[in-house]
């Protein structure tokens, strides 16, 4: 499948590599291609798998589409990729509306009666947005054995097909516990997890980790 990742840092960048040696045809999205850094030039020359376009160009070939850029710019990221090249496609949210400008930790631009996701889905009603995949950290994203066991990773949406297609395009990474929340507003506790994240990851001196949702030992149904 055509598949573009939106964002070039090291999320956009894991997501992009794993999913072209899958068997994807990635397209990874940034505003300006003259001024990647070299870091991106050198990454870009290790994955010829992956095409290297303007956020508008990579959006235009896509069949799914991941969102992997910076949080507080999430909005002006999918303007850059233009909203006819959103539209009826599944945009899998993997951002966080994480504000460090006042240093760590960081705090959330949005949070409790909205979400990154949600205002996402208001901007471009006509795109697909899921959020998933935000509560793992990169690495952990495309290779769930970097976690000494199993764990839970999540898709919200308000259109259950597309949480089903983000769903599975996430088992394709390896993930086996794949929650499904239900409407696009359960995006709101899945941002808001961040700051239980940090502290995880503070206390265990490492990120890669996951949380097992244990369900109830006898069916309530
Ligand atoms: N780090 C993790 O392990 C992890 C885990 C889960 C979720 N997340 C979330 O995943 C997202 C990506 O994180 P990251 O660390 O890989 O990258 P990042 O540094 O947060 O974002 C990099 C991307 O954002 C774009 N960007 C930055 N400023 C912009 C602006 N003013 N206007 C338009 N685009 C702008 C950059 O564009 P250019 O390509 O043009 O430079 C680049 O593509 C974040 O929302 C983060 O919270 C991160």
């Amino acid at each position: 499948m055509n598949i573009t990742v939106l964002g070039t840092g090291v999320v956009g960048r894991t997501l992009a590599g794993r999913l072209a040696e899958v068997g994807h045809t990635v397209w990874l999205g940034t505003r300006d291609t003259a001024r990647a850094e070299q870091g991106l030039v050198a990454w870009l020359a290790e994955h010829p798998g992956v095409s290297f376009a303007t956020f508008a160009e990579a959006a235009s070939h896509g069949a799914m589409i991941v969102h992997a850029g910076n949080g507080v710019h999430a909005e002006e990221i999918l303007a850059a990729a233009g909203e006819a090249n959103l539209a009826g496609k599944v945009v899998i949210d993997v951002s966080n509306p994480l504000d460090f400008s006042h240093g760590f930790p960081p705090s959330l631009t949005v949070c409790n009666t909205d979400s990154l996701a949600e205002r996402l889905q208001r901007a471009y009603p006509q795109a697909r947005i899921v959020k998933g995949l935000n509560t793992v950290t990169a690495a952990v994203m495309v290779d769930p054995s970097l976690v000494a066991g199993p764990f839970s990773v999540f898709v919200a949406g308000d259109d259950s097909d597309a949480r089903g297609r983000a769903a599975g395009l996430i088992a394709e990474l390896g993930h086996t516990d794949i929650v499904d929340l239900g409407a696009l507003t359960a995006a709101r506790g899945l941002e808001m997890f961040l700051p239980l994240w940090l502290s995880l990851m503070q206390s265990m001196g490492s990120a890669n980790f996951g949380v097992l949702l244990q369900r109830p030992a006898q069916s309530t149904a």
